[in-house]
């Protein structure tokens, strides 16, 4: 019913009065009403005048599957998304139903209390302010070439933050999307795998969008749209350009590999033909010149010497002038 009754306030450009909406639903006013109150509970800003009814304003900021869906231009990215106002983490919640879920399957949330990382580390997600999504993929690939997945999410992300922004974003190898020298997003990659088949695998994405203060340690090294932008976004355009520019370059990786989206993305990757610090083991300086067709990265030694650098294996800092950026 809430769902019915949102709809039809979404189609509504004028008042519509509870008397209507109770015909046109079937349902008595005090239904009206109740639901009127649980889609303002979640977040919907509703006017209501005497003599006239019911109006939605078209700007409330929430995250609607109803009003991505109704734009959006894909075949499967998305076509299935599943919103919750707060879970503790959308990859978890994937990994519930990714085994009966179609490919493309999304779900989002307003806010996540158990945030993942990479590397065991927390991703804030307060209320209301960022993109917090993740979607189930199955890729009929091999375990190890899921990184090379991650890598077009980050490409899917870096064009969609151009496109709703006009910002500069630029990809971190291997998957951070950074704006203005700071982190605006990050993406955490789940999968279950037999030894040579997956069987799913859950990109998580997380956007700063609409964040306006980071805590003391994260100022320097974090961004959202609106700290860069200083206006700000509507969550439902973002994901719907994500999900559509996501299904994009997934298509092409699906069919040719990562090869067919390499200089798409090293167009993007901002550490290519600068000097990077490889943290390892075996740390070392050097150039990036390049990714390779497995999606690794191409660091040349002062030596000469080549080296691919795995993803999974460490981390790589820009070097300017002397610092880090
Ligand atoms: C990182 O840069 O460390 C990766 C951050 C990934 C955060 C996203 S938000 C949606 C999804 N759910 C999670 O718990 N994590 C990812």
């Amino acid at each position: 019913m809430k769902e019915k009754l949102l709809n039809l306030l979404m189609e509504c450009e004028d008042y519509i009065s509870g008397e209507e909406i109770g015909e046109r639903l079937g349902v008595s006013r005090a239904a009206v009403w109740k639901n009127i109150n649980a889609l303002r509970k979640d977040g919907y800003i509703i006017e209501a005048v005497t003599n006239k009814g019911y109006k939605l304003d078209k700007k409330s900021d929430v995250i609607s599957p109803l009003q991505i869906e109704k734009s959006l231009n894909t075949r499967y990215m998305g076509r299935k998304i599943i919103y919750h106002e707060t879970v503790t983490s959308t990859n978890d919640v994937c990994k519930e139903i990714a085994d009966e879920s179609p490919e493309g399957t999304a779900v989002t949330c307003d806010q996540q209390t158990g945030g993942k990382g990479r590397l065991g580390r927390v991703w804030k997600s307060p209320k209301g302010t960022g993109v917090w999504i993740s979607i189930i993929l199955k890729p009929d690939i091999s375990p190890m070439s899921v990184s090379s997945v991650t890598l077009a999410a980050g490409l899917a992300v870096c064009r969609t933050v151009k496109k709703v922004s006009g910002l500069e974003a630029g990809i971190k190898w291997p998957n951070d999307v950074y704006v203005n020298g700071r982190k605006l997003c990050g993406i955490l990659t789940e999968m279950s795998a037999q030894i040579e088949k997956v069987d799913y695998v859950i990109v998580g994405i997380g956007i700063n969008a609409n964040t306006e203060y980071f805590p003391e340690e994260l100022e320097n090294i974090a961004c959202s749209l609106y700290t860069e932008a200083c206006v700000k976004f509507d969550r439902n355009l973002i994901i719907k350009t994500l999900l559509e520019e996501f299904e994009n370059i997934y298509d092409k990786f699906n069919m040719y590999g990562f090869s067919a989206i390499r200089s798409e993305y090293e167009k993007e990757c901002i550490n290519i033909g600068r000097r990077v610090n490889v943290i390892s083991k075996d740390g070392f300086e050097g150039t990036a010149i390049g990714v390779n067709s497995d999606g690794e990265l191409i660091v040349r030694k002062d030596t000469g010497e080549e080296i691919t650098v795995f993803s999974g294996e460490v981390s790589i800092r820009n070097i300017n002038q002397g610092g880090f950026i």
